[in-house]
């Protein structure tokens, strides 16, 4: 593994590591055990776009791991006043170990790894969102205990995050149910490469426009906001568009009792879904969130120590 840029590069085999790494990392941590095994190491973190979750797991994960993370907004590096992407990936291979990136155009994320010499982190595009994937594949394995052979249903926009997620669900056996509007489907390519994972992972992939058939018999539901970031201007448009996807009672009540509520955060309440469902006792959200930050330990070890000895999690 040299970059993250999307989970459909990853063999499932390496995301099977990826996600038992981050367990025993889950472990150290919640152990108090020290693992500072990326020492002397340097994190850059490009932001074209806002970001909690991201910045602040990707820093804190940096520390625990004895490293440095350095913030790069857009607005403040030269890249924001029209340096080529070019250059500043040979710039920044010059002082950084890693580079992460947040930004709009997933071509953009693709040219910062032709150029660079150092590992591309992918912290969303308008494309994908491969980290957040990876802790949301961390999470249901954590409820559920397994993921080959669960059924997840995500409702709403066919974005960033389900594309990601379309991939990595199928990548791990799962059965993956999108409803979405007509228009409002997931990236045809995501598409036609989660539906070659999943015939050889035994998965399936079903394309809806009906929420209730999506989430029927689901042992996760997902969901995220109707209004991706650079979105803004079609609020108008796209809120009747979207609101029979609302993730609401109804549609858990078609769920497994037992089924996980997922979102990637930030959350609109009273839209994508209602405060009884995100507040309520089947909520997962917080771990989600927190699992981002192990998950991407396990993604920085990976790239850049993927020798490196954890300690013990019994010598707590
Ligand atoms: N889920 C997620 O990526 O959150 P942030 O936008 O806060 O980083
Ligand atoms: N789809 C959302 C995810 C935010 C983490 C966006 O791109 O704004």
């Amino acid at each position: 593994m040299k970059h993250l840029i999307s989970i459909g590069d990853l063999s499932p085999v390496q995301l099977e590591n990826l996600l038992d790494l981050a367990d025993r990392l889950k472990a150290l941590s919640k152990a108090g055990i020290p693992h500072p095994l990326l020492k002397g190491k340097t994190l850059g973190m490009i932001f074209a776009k806002s970001s909690t979750r991201t910045r602040i797991s990707f820093e804190v994960g940096m520390v625990q791991l004895g490293g440095h993370a350095l913030f790069l907004s857009t607005q403040d590096i030269q890249l924001g006043r029209g340096e080529t992407i070019a250059d500043t990936a040979r710039v920044m291979s010059r002082f950084l170990d890693c580079l992460m990136i947040r930004t709009f155009d997933h071509q953009d994320v693709l040219e910062l790894v032709r150029y660079s010499s150092i590992p591309i982190i992918n912290g969303l595009t308008d494309l994908l969102h491969p980290c957040q994937a990876l802790a949301d594949l961390m999470t249901i394995r954590e409820h559920k205990g397994r993921l080959r052979g669960l059924k997840l249903a995500y409702l709403g926009d066919g974005n960033n995050v389900a594309n990601s997620l379309l991939l990595a669900c199928s990548k791990a056996g799962m059965d993956v149910a999108i409803a979405s509007p007509a228009g409002y489907t997931c990236d045809p390519v995501c598409i036609a490469r989660g539906q070659e994972i999943a015939r050889t992972q035994g998965g399936s992939i079903l394309l809806t426009d009906d929420p209730l058939a999506a989430a029927s018999g689901a042992d996760a539901i997902y969901t995220d906001t109707w209004v991706s970031m650079g979105q803004e201007n079609e609020k108008a448009l796209r809120l009747p568009i979207f609101s029979p996807y609302q993730v609401n009672d109804a549609i858990m009540a078609a769920a497994k009792p037992e089924a996980v509520f997922l979102h990637c955060l930030p959350a609109y309440r009273g839209f994508e879904v209602t405060e009884s469902v995100i507040d309520g006792p089947n909520s997962v959200i917080f771990d989600e969130a927190e699992n981002r930050l192990h998950a991407q330990k396990a993604v920085l070890l990976t790239l850049l120590a993927p020798d490196a000895k954890l300690p013990d999690s019994h010598d707590a």
